[in-house]
């Protein structure tokens, strides 16, 4: 697996893939890998012929207090993660050749609706700086198809709208969230836990099964579902941004009827904001 930095570099080894005649899948991350990484880098190996990754802390989808200084950089080990798992070619660019003019003049693309709410609303100009940047390395590598994980449950929301309005020839995979064993999902972000609060945070999880459960029984007061995981969240110690259901292709709030539905959750646990969601089909039995 070759790494590369500039973006002349990249177009070089992907021309030449293509001129091998192969098919190009892309799998777009800010680094710091772990198994729910692999699972993406696999499922693209297993859709196309030269899998390329990317590594690249976005400072444009960062708020001013958020974590940009302090996430994890651990390039060594993700090339080396990377590489097992089939990966062909890393695409590790600084931000100076992400952004030569600098962020301020930076063209944006926004998903409006979809973008607002939920992570949005707590992280106002995220989902921009996500699309702007995904859309760009959607240009440098021009990829066939393009792998995401749904843990990201917006993000992806986001991505699948930006390339349907903008025509983008690439087919966008999401790939099921994985978890430890105890439910939690795997996130770069978890390394900011302590072993205590690691003990906490599967709760997260439970909750969202908690309500998916009670949903399936035939339960349709939302709202008396979500207190309650709320007050189930806060008891166990963290802080709820936002816990909701929602239609799960539109992300408007769930209604009555609605067969196609996600939870989705994010909840402060000490400084640490952890975020997970769960798809559920009820059937005609409990719509
Ligand atoms: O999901 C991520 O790691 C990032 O938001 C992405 C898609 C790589 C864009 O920076």
């Amino acid at each position: 697996m070759n790494t590369v930095k500039t973006v002349r570099e990249l177009r070089a080894a992907v021309a030449r893939a293509r001129g091998e005649g192969k098919r190009i899948a892309f799998v777009p991350t800010m680094g710091n890998l772990h198994s729910g990484h692999a699972a993406l880098v696999t499922k693209a190996a297993q859709r196309a012929d030269f899998v390329v990754a990317s590594i690249f802390v976005n400072p444009l989808q960062f708020g001013a207090n958020e974590d940009l200084d302090k996430y994890p950089r651990t390039l060594a080990a993700d090339q080396q993660r990377l590489l097992d798992a089939g990966c062909h070619l890393l695409f590790a660019p600084t931000v100076q050749e992400m952004y030569p003019d600098g962020m301020a003049v930076q063209t944006r693309v926004s998903v409006p609706q979809l973008s607002e709410g939920l992570c949005g609303a707590s992280r106002p100009g995220h989902f921009e700086g996500v699309a702007t940047v995904v859309s760009k390395l959607f240009n440098m590598v021009q990829p066939d198809l393009a792998v995401f994980g749904e843990k990201d449950y917006q993000q992806l929301a986001v991505i699948r709208a930006m390339v349907r309005d903008l025509n983008m020839p690439i087919q966008i995979i999401g790939e099921p969230t994985v978890r430890a064993e105890d439910g939690l999902a795997l996130s770069s972000r978890n390394g900011y836990l302590t072993p205590e609060q690691r003990t906490t945070a599967p709760v997260v999880y439970r909750t969202l099964r908690q309500i998916a459960d009670a949903l399936g029984r035939g339960q349709v007061d939302f709202d008396a579902l979500i207190e309650q995981g709320k007050a189930d969240l806060v008891a166990a110690g963290l802080r709820p941004d936002y816990l909701e259901v929602r239609h799960a292709v539109n992300l408007r709030p769930a209604t009555f009827g609605d067969r196609d539905l996600v939870i989705l959750v994010a909840a402060y646990l000490g400084n640490t904001r952890l975020i997970d969601n769960l798809y559920l089909h009820l059937d005609e039995k409990t719509a």
